[in-house]
């Protein structure tokens, strides 16, 4: 944990702006407080680290301003200034969660207000507050009103108790280690700062996939070790949430069913979730990945999932937790040979008719597409026709499918294309982001979540760049409509340098860097084409002939899952008649999703007047070059960033060069043999 890239977006490096500098050390050389929760504590820590880094001040604390220059922090109810200096329109303005920042001045004395409705509010102002100052902001820019647009944003670990993660790519568990939950709590703590400052408001620490010894998370074994974890994260605003076993009351609570019906198995639950509350009040809820690649669930007694979340759900009401329920459910035992069955379909054939039947302290979980986080997928059909059921997007920040932190992949452009992704589910307009934050259908709650990159490498996230992923996600969560742009100049100035040369060469970087690995991977959205199991790196055949339901259906001919109405499986008609009807049709089609919806010949012409072919060919020859493009850039910020980055990324980025050309020669070999239609360029395939 000795580097600086251990500190993230909290770098807090001095300002390099001269003017700005002696501009804020003025204004912010007292500082009052009216406030005195741990939320508010935690918050009054950072600004102290924050400005001592970034001005190299030790403003006075007080808990009122004795000169007319300094900043206020507070909360509406407890700071009669804060409360008199602002309108009545602003203060009803303010959501639970929100914060102002103003800054006003007269007779040249800057005087600067921090003010939230709760203390949650507050510290977010703090932590905005000093994003403000770290991407040089100038104090007249400073004044705002937020509110997050989504009320959950939640974070997702796939920590085993062991200290393994599965599909992670960044070291082991900062949580867990030996089946035992760590006492590095420091660390943790340090976890929920960069958690909070970029917006987070909820977390699950354990693996979806529960096995033996995580089943006993929630008894005598380990729950007040997990209370000390919830602990630092309630300082920081952030609601724990645990992953259950369905089959709990099997497992550990000596009854001889798991049946969500079941008078025994509701009143275990009920027993339990008192149980939870008494260690943790303010625990989040259950987290549940039932009847899913081998996971026990409601099915076993003939029950939907339904009866298994609400049944989740009534133990939890009392206290006000929450279950969130996981969509991800198909049939993982299919025959390649059968056509009819499409694993794209599951999701909505399995929780479509169940609309309007959970409990309103349920939530389903959705991926963004109906079969797994691929590089490039469409929506899933789920959201949009699901209409009277709370729902949280779940996204993959870990880049399982996506170069596992190996490669550079900036996810932030692909996330954005499924937030503003029409689903036509309220007429047009009705886009994900508008359905996920409840702005389209009122549901009680709602929002994002996503399965994240972090683990117990001194840099977090495996690859250095890969932080850039982990706070867009957070930023995204907050305000969807930020841009990719945005966030990531934001994430550059906090993490390297306000130096405006360096921060486009790093942004042209992460911005092109998911288009360069979809072109050397798998074309046009066929998806997988991977080595089975781990996900790393390229095999055609990998998944072909398995039983998971991920085929690309690849003849000498053509290529592609037909998955029209008129001639294939009819995942095309899950969607609106609006979408539907693009997808259906091979020309209306998008052609980034070609192979995802339909059969297309080699020969076919794309847009661009290249065959399909000869566009497969194309683009993985171009992408290797975009690669190379990546590593010459960032060569050119020798000496720009910390040299230990610096040769860290750079490690990285040859890495990824190499593999590019693997993952090129192997597809482009693949097709020549299939095909035997040379490159119409002559270049060298094998
Ligand atoms: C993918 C992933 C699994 C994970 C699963 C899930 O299939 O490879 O490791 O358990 O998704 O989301 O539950």
């Amino acid at each position: 944990t000795g580097t600086s890239m251990y500190k993230a977006w909290l770098k807090y490096y001095r300002l390099e702006n001269k003017e700005l500098l002696t501009l804020y050390k003025q204004l912010l050389r007292e500082v009052a407080v009216a406030e005195d929760s741990v939320i508010t504590a935690n918050a009054v820590n950072e600004l102290k680290t924050g400005l001592y880094g970034l001005l190299g001040i030790k403003p006075v604390f007080s808990s009122e301003l004795t000169g007319e220059a300094g900043l206020v922090i507070g909360t509406i109810e407890g700071s009669k200034e804060i409360s008199g200096l602002l309108s009545a329109d602003e203060k009803d303005s303010l959501g639970e969660e929100g914060f102002i920042i103003r800054f006003k001045t007269e007779n040249n004395a800057g005087r600067l207000l921090v003010a939230g409705k709760t203390n949650k509010g507050l510290m977010y102002g703090v932590f905005n507050l000093l994003r403000l100052i770290q991407t040089e902001t100038a104090p007249q820019a400073l004044s705002r009103i937020e509110n997050p647009v989504n009320q959950l944003r939640t974070i997702n670990h796939w920590d085993n108790i062991d200290g393994s993660v599965e599909r992670g790519y960044a070291g082991r568990s900062i949580f867990f280690k030996n089946n035992k939950i760590t006492g590095n709590l420091s660390r943790i703590n340090d976890y929920a700062r960069m958690l909070a400052a970029a917006g987070i408001n909820t977390i699950a620490i354990n693996n979806v996939n529960v096995h033996e010894f995580e089943t006993l998370l929630i008894t005598d074994k380990y729950i007040k070790d997990v209370a000390k974890l919830n602990e630092i994260f309630r300082g920081y605003g952030i609601k724990l949430f645990l992953s259950i076993n369905f089959a709990s009351t099997l497992e550990i609570g000596n009854l001889e069913t798991a049946d969500p019906l079941d008078g025994n198995v509701r009143q275990w639950w009920k027993d339990k979730a008192d149980y939870i509350y008494s260690h943790i009040p303010d625990f989040g809820g259950f987290l549940v990945k039932a009847d899913s690649e081998g996971r026990p669930g409601p099915f076993t007694y003939g029950r939907t999932h339904a009866d298994g979340a609400n049944m989740l759900a009534e133990a939890l009401k009392p206290h006000g937790g929450l279950v969130i329920w996981r969509c991800f459910v198909y049939n993982c035992q299919q025959d390649w040979r059968d056509r009819t069955i499409d694993r794209a379909r599951a999701a909505y054939d399995h929780f479509m008719p169940l609309d309007g039947k959970f409990q309103d302290n349920v939530l389903l979980q959705i991926k963004n597409g109906p079969m797994d986080f691929q590089v490039r997928e469409p929506v899933s059909p789920l959201i949009g026709s699901l209409k009277k059921t709370n729902q949280l997007l779940e996204l993959q920040i870990t880049q399982e499918y996506t170069g596992q932190q190996r490669h550079l992949c900036y996810l932030v452009p692909m996330w954005k294309e499924i937030l503003d992704f029409d689903t036509y589910g309220n007429g047009k307009g009705t886009t994900v982001k508008k359905i996920i934050s409840r702005d389209t259908f009122k549901n009680n709650y709602g929002g994002f979540a996503a399965v994240t990159n972090i683990g117990d490498d001194a840099n977090w996230t495996g690859h250095q760049m890969a932080q850039a992923n982990t706070y867009g996600y957070a930023r995204l969560a907050w305000n969807p409509d930020l841009s990719s742009e945005e966030i990531a100049e934001e994430w550059i100035r906090r993490t390297y340098t306000n130096d405006s040369k360096v921060v486009d060469i790093i942004k042209g970087m992460l911005l092109g860097s998911w288009k360069a690995y979809e072109n050397y991977t798998s074309p046009l959205g066929i998806g997988w084409m991977v080595n089975p199991n781990h996900h790393y790196g390229p095999n055609v055949d990998g998944y072909e002939y398995d039983k998971w339901g991920t085929y690309h259906r690849a003849d000498h001919k053509g290529i592609g899952v037909d998955r029209t109405v008129k001639s294939g499986t009819g995942y095309a008609g899950q969607y609106h008649k609006e979408v539907a009807e693009v997808y259906e049709s091979l020309e209306k089609c998008p052609e980034e999703l070609l192979l995802f919806f339909h059969y297309v010949p080699y020969a076919y012409r794309l847009k661009s007047g290249e065959t399909l072919l000869q566009y497969i060919y194309n683009t993985h020859f171009r992408g290797v070059e975009q690669v190379e493009e990546l590593k010459q850039n960032w060569l050119g910020l020798k000496g720009k960033v910390e040299e230990d980055v610096f040769l860290h990324v750079l490690e990285r980025l040859e890495g990824q060069l190499s593999h590019s050309k693997e993952w090129r020669d192997i597809i482009n070999t693949y097709f020549l043999r299939k095909t035997g239609i040379p490159d119409e360029l002559g270049r060298k395939i094998y």
